[in-house]
Order: structure tokens, then sequence, then C-alpha cells
């Protein structure tokens, strides 16, 4: 495999790390990364290959670098795979002018659409499965349309951005993943302010799914390339990760048996001819209630070590079915594990659930857990990466403690 087969990633987050992490721990293969800077988490990296592209994000220049590294490399099988929803997006766009130089293991263009969470929860509907009650705006709003909205989702709702591709493009102060309202006037008044970044999609209005971070979920799907989802794994979130732009990032998962749910949303993905990793974020529907569809990440997760941990490593996926052709069978993870990118401290004194606390330190003291950064044969004799692992534990613990407070009016 060494001498025939590079993974090629865009991006340069703890998603892409990961994978290059999960494809150099299988097969021993340094994987190709290109992004518009050389972020964190693949710093100094034995299992990264950086180049920095500016304008990566403009899918003509993204096409032409990818094109124009293939002509490089011509006797090699290369395995491209997104690590952001903007180069998932691109990459399905770009298909075929790449596919004659790369392996592109992705939905084809009719699953475009489910980037937009409206699309997305359409779909939902037509298969009979239950989202949070939304509405939506398609424009600024006066604080009586959010006053409509608040008798009938509740106070305090969510607003979010249904493309967050877009969103991310027109950055403004304070600019949050979510927003939890409290009122009409704050409601339209960041409504608004959300447009006059220019982003000019639809923006959503959701009923609160109450509960703190324990009653957040993640599924992830793998459907290999004739289709058949063959990879299932699920997560309980105990922890997210605590900056305003961070919210919504796993900082701490629980292994679960894979819910009922994901039976249908397999069957929806089906229906659309879906292919690769399929990532939900789910929520429980008050205490205990069932799971509800929150989004549709159309590539692996960031938290896609989660899976290498728990036994199922995606570079084996991928590589079994792509590149060596092979049938493998359907599995489901079932491995009790827990899941971290921060200290175990943070996880134990953070996490609200002192139940899920507790099963998260038996895990730990057992050793059945899995940390994206605490990768021994990128760390052993690298320095400079050790120095960098120190300063990002040292930095979350940071995070952790002045947002924790401020949550808590400490
Ligand atoms: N209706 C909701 N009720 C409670 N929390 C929510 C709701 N919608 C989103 N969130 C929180 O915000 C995070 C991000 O929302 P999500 O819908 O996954 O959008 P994205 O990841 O694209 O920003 C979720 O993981 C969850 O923590
Ligand atoms: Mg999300």
């Amino acid at each position: 495999m060494q001498d025939t087969v590079t993974p090629v990633l865009l991006g340069a987050d703890l998603n892409c790390y990961s994978m290059a992490r999960a494809f150099y721990e299988a097969y021993g293969l340094v994987s190709r990364v290109f992004g518009r800077e050389e972020l964190g988490p693949i710093r100094a990296s034995r299992y990264c290959h950086f180049t920095r592209v500016e304008g990566l994000s403009d899918p003509a220049v993204c096409r032409a670098v990818l094109l124009h590294y293939a002509g490089t490399e011509p006797g090699r099988t290369k395995l491209l795979l997104p690590c952001t929803d903007e180069y998932a997006a691109i990459l399905i766009q770009e298909k075929e002018a790449l596919e004659p130089e790369y392996i592109l293991p992705q939905p084809s263009r009719d699953a475009l659409a489910l980037f937009e969470k409206t699309a997305f929860y359409r779909l939902c509907g037509e298969w009979g499965i239950e989202v949070p009650e939304t509405e939506v705006y398609e424009g600024s709003i006066s604080p009586a349309r959010a006053m409509e909205s608040g008798r009938r989702l509740g106070f305090p709702y969510i607003v979010k951005p249904s493309s967050s591709i877009v969103y991310w493009h027109h950055p403004f102060a304070d600019m949050q993943k979510v927003y939890l309202v409290h009122s009409a006037q704050e409601a339209a008044d960041i409504v608004n302010r959300i447009y006059a970044s220019g982003y000019e999609g639809e923006v959503l209005a959701q009923r609160y799914l109450s509960g703190g971070d324990s009653a957040g979920y993640v599924l992830t799907l793998y459907f290999d390339r004739e289709g058949r989802c063959i990879a299932r794994a699920a997560g309980r979130v105990l922890l997210e990760e605590r900056t305003p732009r961070g919210r919504g990032n796993y900082a701490a998962l629980l292994s679960v048996p894979v819910p009922p749910i994901a039976e249908r949303l397999e069957e929806m993905l089906h229906s659309v001819h879906y292919r690769g990793f399929a990532n939900f974020d789910l929520r429980e529907n008050g205490p205990g209630g069932k799971l509800l569809p929150l989004e549709l990440n159309l590539r692996q997760g960031r938290s896609n070590h989660f899976l290498t941990a728990g036994g199922i490593n995606p570079a084996i996926l991928l590589c079994e079915d792509y590149i060596l052709g092979r049938h493998l069978p359907r599995v489901d993870m079932t491995a009790p594990l827990l899941f971290r990118t921060v200290p175990f401290p943070v996880v134990y004194r953070y996490t609200e659930d002192r139940v899920l606390a507790e099963r998260a330190r038996e895990l730990h003291r057992s050793g059945r857990e899995g940390n994206p950064w605490n990768a021994r044969s990128d760390l052993i004799g690298n320095p400079r990466r050790m120095l960098y692992l120190t300063m990002h534990n040292w930095r979350e613990r940071k995070k952790f403690r002045k947002y924790c407070a401020e949550e808590r009016g400490i």
C-alpha cells in the first residue's frame, strides 16, 4: 500500500489529523494535506505532508490544485477526502472533473441539497422522521415576527443558519454556531445581524431541545462503493467545546448501542444513492425522549477517531472497499469506549451528568478510551509535537475553566 496509495485530505483541523492518523496506523501511509493554513492539530505531525493553498475554498482553485498535484504523482492511487463541509461540497460538485485522477468516496450531486438544514429536514419529513419544530426566515425579521415564533416554539428558542457553509463566509463580531434567544427582541437582533453580515441563505428558528450536553448524540454511517451501509457507530455526548465558535464540537463522547432511528436514516440515504461517510448530530426530545436529527454532515465527523478507537478504523473501511475491492461484512460498533479530545480531569469535572461522568472514569481507568491527540507514533521522538500537545491540553483546561465559570456565573 505504501508504494502505491496516497490519501489526499482537504482541511487542516482535528478531523484531518484524525483521518491522517487512521491511514498511518492502518497502513503506514503519510497523507498529503491541502489547506488554507496550517492549523494546530496537524502541526509537526509525521502523518501529514502539508501544503498551504490560499483560496482553496474557491472551487476553481481547488480543482486546479488537485489536478496539478495529481499530475506530479501519476503512478499512485489517490484517495481524496474532505475534512470540512465546505470541501465536502466542492468535491461533490467537482466529482466529474476529479474522478479521472482520484478515488472520491462521496455521494453524488443528488445529495448536494442536504448541506442545507432545510432540505435535510424536508427529506426527513418525507421519510416520516420527526425533526425539531422549525420555522424558516428568508430575510430580516421584526420583533413581532420573532414573537410569533416564540409563541409557537416557546422561549428560549434556537436561532441558527440553514447553510453553515455560506454562514462562515460572512463573519461578524461575536459570531456563534447557534444562538439561544430568550426574547423576541434578542431573536430579531441576532437574525438581523446575520443578514447584515451579507449572509443570503435561510435562517432557522427551532424549538430548543433542553437537557445540556449529554442530550446530544452522534451517529456515523458508512455506505460502501455499491451503496450498502456496512458500518454504524453511535456516541452520546458528554461534553461539548465551550468557545462560542466551538459549541457543537464534541470534547468527549461515550459509545452507545446504535439507536433505532439509524434504520430509517439509512433507508433515507439509500433513496439518494448515498456513498461514503454520513455523520448525523441528534438530540433527545426532552429528557429520555426519542432522538431527533439536527443535521447531517456529508463527510466523516470531526470526531472520526471515535471509530478508530472503537475498532472500526475509517481508513481501513475506505481502502478495503475502494482500493482492495473487498466486500466487508456489516458491523456495528459495540466496544465500550470513552472518546475525548481534552485532558481527562476536564471531562470528569465538567460533565454535568454525574452518572455519565462516573462511567467515563471507569472507562478511563480501565484504558478503554481514545484521544486523537495521544498518538504514540507521532509523539515519541517528536519534541515539537509533544510541546504542541502540552500547550493544547493547557489551553483546553483554561478554556473550560473560563467559559464554564461564566456559564455558572461564578
Ligand atoms: N434545537 C436545538 N436544541 C438544543 N440544542 C441545539 C439545537 N440545535 C442545535 N443545538 C446545539 O448546537 C449544536 C450545533 O447545531 P447543529 O444543528 O448541529 O448545526 P451546526 O453543527 O451546523 O452548527 C448542536 O450540536 C447542539 O449542541
Ligand atoms: Mg453539528
